[in-house]
């Protein structure tokens, strides 16, 4: 696992972006993995911009999210299929028909399924993941295991205080979720997870410290990933 530590959360989000340039440059039907949260508004805020340049093609490009709310469809505000037509689907060339997304209206049984097939048949070349302040990863929670597949999971209660900040009231957050599992995290090419804030310092001097790989703490997975990179800024840095 590689750190790499910026001066700041936009020196973070630019060095995101570079890492997946390269990816799309080399490869012109990648698959990217993509996530929701404040963190990564920034990496999609720099891949815009490029494309406005002229400097990345979508067209060919594959897309999947790590999670959805259960309950929430594409077109609640609050859904992070919302979320990404917002900050990013809209505002580059991708094909409707190259985005996989959770849906999160739809039977859980079933998108669970959907979810699992498109993974096993589809390896990611790149990830980027936030982290919730427990060490989550997507809606991967701290558990006493980890669950491989894509699945239904409760939220906890840390999460779902931590998410009311996007909703009118805490009681409107939804209490379950379905997330990519471990399996597409771990086999995806390359992973890159982003920190930022202090709230995440916790979690992250955790990570840093050991090379434990622990299901109480869903983020040191990234230990055993072939091509894992973490990118936080010095501000987080000093306090882990
Ligand atoms: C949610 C998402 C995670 C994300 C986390 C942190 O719980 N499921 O993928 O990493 O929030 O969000 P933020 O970046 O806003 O701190």
């Amino acid at each position: 696992m590689k750190l790499i530590v910026t001066e700041s959360y936009e020196e973070s989000s630019r060095v995101a972006a570079d890492l997946y340039k390269n990816v799309i440059e080399h490869k012109r039907n990648a698959l990217i993995g993509l996530a929701t949260g404040s963190t990564p508004i920034g990496m999609y805020e720099c891949l815009v911009d490029d494309y406005k340049r002229g400097l990345i093609d979508f067209s060919e490009i594959r897309t999947v999210n790590l999670d959805e709310y259960e309950g929430l469809a594409r077109d609640h505000d609050q859904s992070f299929g919302y979320f990404m037509d917002q900050h990013f689907f809209s505002k580059v060339n991708l094909k409707e028909e190259n985005i996989f997304l959770v849906d999160g209206a739809a039977d859980a049984a079933k998108q669970e399924k959907r979810f699992n097939d498109f993974l096993k048949d589809n390896k990611i070349d790149i990830q980027i993941l936030g982290i919730g302040n427990n060490g989550h990863i997507g809606f991967n929670e701290p558990d006493s295991y980890f669950t491989a597949s894509a699945h239904k999971v409760e939220l906890a209660e840390e999460t779902i205080k931590a998410n009311a900040r996007f909703f009118e009231k805490e009681s409107d957050v939804p209490r379950s979720a379905i997330t990519m599992g471990m399996y597409g995290i771990a086999t995806a090419a390359k992973v890159i997870l982003v920190a930022t804030g202090a709230a995440k310092a916790p979690a992250i001097k955790k990570l840093l410290e050991s090379d434990h790989v622990d299901p109480q703490l869903p983020c040191s997975i990234l230990h055993i990933c072939e091509d894992a990179t973490v990118i936080v800024d010095k501000d987080l840095y000093e306090l882990t």
